[in-house]
């Protein structure tokens, strides 16, 4: 880590400190257990000689079966998380209080999801078991190591990619149960996203070039942290046909909000740096609203002919 990014975390510290007080101010406790219909759970086969699970035990759709193993194994990949920002933020003062007090919520997320999916027979649990094995050793690293503005600006947008797909993926369920746990778990991600949000408006306060570069570089190569599990392109593809997480929502519902909390189009303290990497980012825009709008045309296309045959 240089100078640099030292000096940007001393800086950042009494933000942080702020940030988590308002944080766990608004924050409120809940458990796990209470949403989960355990007396609908059967004994499985194996060790105990239950039932077998089969695709029947479960009315949730297809669609929202693969949303919710895509945003479970993304919970779980936790420990991975957890040490990216501790060996970017450290473990001290606000930091490290404001590291372990996310980790736990987070913790919380993969525990209730795990508990809903196995009572409810929704997924089958050894393939899920082996997909959870697959992916956490596979791991997760940020693209941009030891780049403290850019990490920021990408767990910003991350936090609320994760609201918009857990809430979306509930609806997606027609189950009024997994709909209420997953909207507790995105009420949380909305937090999380509020916290970074804020911190990277104080960045901005304290060097405008630098985050602008940032938040630029983090649109421009976004990626979902769960982007490396098995079979994503496919799973991703389906998810984004059945309206949970697609283009649109991630230009319209995500990026947006955050750049227009941020004034990122109307501020005026950019240098030639900063101007530059605004215009790169304007025109990075431009081109996920046409790749949205043709996504939008091609699966509306896609409906119809479904609906013709
Ligand atoms: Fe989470
Ligand atoms: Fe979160």
């Amino acid at each position: 880590m240089n100078v640099d990014q030292t000096a940007l975390l001393l800086e950042l510290e009494p933000v942080v400190a702020t940030n988590l007080d308002r944080h766990l101010s608004l924050a409120k406790e809940w458990f796990p257990h209470e949403y989960v219909p355990w007396s609908e759970g059967r004994t499985f086969d194996g060790l105990l000689n239950g039932e077998p699970w089969a695709p029947t035990d479960s009315a949730i759709p297809d669609v929202a079966r693969t949303a919710l193993i895509v945003n479970l194994l993304t919970e779980d990949n936790l420990p991975s998380y957890h040490h990216e920002i501790a060996s970017l933020f450290g473990r001290e003062g606000a930091w490290g209080n404001w590291v372990h007090r996310w980790t736990a919520e987070e913790g919380r997320h993969g525990i209730a999801l795990r508990d809903y999916l196995t009572v409810t027979r929704t997924v089958d649990p050894i393939a899920l078991e082996r997909a959870r094995m697959v992916h956490m050793q596979a791991g997760y690293a940020t693209y941009h190591p030891d780049e403290m503005m850019h990490s920021i600006a990408y767990v910003a947008f991350q936090e609320l990619a994760t609201r918009i797909s857990h809430r979306n993926t509930g609806k997606a369920t027609g189950d009024p149960i997994a709909e209420q746990l997953l909207a507790r778990v995105a009420a949380d991600e909305n937090l999380h996203m509020v916290f970074y949000r804020n911190l990277l408006a104080a960045a901005f306060d304290l060097d405008a070039d630098h985050a602008m570069r940032a938040v630029t570089d983090v649109v421009s190569h976004f990626q979902m942290p769960g982007a490396n599990i098995e079979g994503f392109q496919r799973k991703a593809l389906s998810i984004a046909l059945a309206g949970i997480y697609d283009l649109r929502q991630h230009k319209d519902e995500v990026l947006a909000p955050v750049l227009r909390q941020w004034n990122v189009f109307g501020r005026t303290d950019l240098g030639p740096e900063g101007e530059k990497a605004r215009e790169e980012l304007a025109a990075h825009m431009d081109g996920l609203e046409i790749q949205a709008s043709r996504f939008e045309e091609k699966r509306e296309a896609r409906r119809q002919r479904q609906q013709n045959r």
